[in-house]
């Protein structure tokens, strides 16, 4: 049973979501130093060769959706540069790249914003002390919400949040600091368009007023990482009671194996940037 925070929703997909066409992405291929990858439980290394292989599944299905894939080359020096969504926040044709909280992933902005300039974007930066993970920004229909985690601190959030405002768009703040079964907001939580969300457990219910909830089950929670790309949701495979549900509210579902990236606490969002490429 679908639950709604708030206002009344439509219990299947709205027509004429307000989900704007994505038409590009950026990816960065995963080295064999991925089995250093940060991790807060052993669930076995991952393996770098089939961690290439999802990859390109991975690249494909975005190309499916209508994305124009730029591949950024693998990063020795930085195991979780494949995890490319925290390194920056796309709104329009601006970027606020972050300031990633583990010391170690510090070095991995700097392709990543050298690339997204190249493709015609005006970049700002997030200022210590604050930190910020992209995985931690939720954009769901014109406002956004923000984790403050393990990753993402205070003076981060604000710091987001007052970067939106100076652009008029909402900001709620979640603290998920206290829960340790999410690295990150958006490892529990996804826009899917319009207003509907997909969401574990133990959220605010609150600050989710006027969406529509899709509840993930416990069992499946990793699943919570979905992304919505155009007339598609890709979903971690393996999780088949949340893509039923996601296909009985009329969404495309797109199952992607993840095996290798959730073993370092990855997921489908993390793996790219999607935006829509600015006018020249
Ligand atoms: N291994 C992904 C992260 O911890 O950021």
């Amino acid at each position: 049973m679908d639950k709604t925070a708030g206002t009344p929703s439509t219990s299947a997909r709205a027509e004429g979501a307000t989900t704007a066409r994505l038409d590009a992405a950026i990816v960065r291929l995963p080295d064999a130093a991925l089995v250093h990858g940060l991790r807060r439980d052993d669930r076995g290394w991952p393996s770098p060769a089939l961690a290439l292989e999802q990859h390109a599944r991975y690249r494909e299905a975005l190309a499916s959706c209508g994305l124009a894939v730029t591949v950024l080359p693998a990063d020795p020096a930085h195991p979780d540069a494949t995890f490319v969504e925290d390194t920056a926040v796309i709104v329009g044709g601006e970027v606020l790249i972050t300031r990633p909280g583990a010391p170690s992933r510090r070095g991995e902005v700097d392709a990543v914003e050298s690339a997204l300039r190249a493709a015609g974007f005006e970049t700002s930066a997030i200022e210590a002390p604050a930190t910020l993970d992209g995985g931690d920004v939720c954009e769901a229909d014109g406002r956004f919400f923000v984790g403050i985690s393990a990753r993402t601190n205070e003076a981060g959030a604000n710091q987001l949040a007052s970067w939106l405002a100076r652009r008029g768009i909402g900001c709620t703040a979640i603290d998920i600091r206290a829960r340790t079964d999410i690295l990150h907001l958006k490892s529990g939580l996804a826009w899917l368009g319009g207003r509907d969300l997909l969401a574990i457990d133990g959220f605010p219910m609150a600050d989710f007023a006027g969406y529509s909830i899709v509840p993930v089950d416990a069992d499946e929670a990793y699943a919570a990482n979905a992304v919505c790309v155009n007339d598609a949701v890709l979903v971690a495979s393996g999780h088949p009671r949340l893509q039923a549900r996601l296909e009985g509210r009329g969404y495309r579902t797109l199952a992607l194996d993840m095996s290798e990236f959730a073993r370092v606490d990855g997921g489908l969002s993390c793996l790219s940037l999607r935006f829509r490429r600015p006018p020249c």
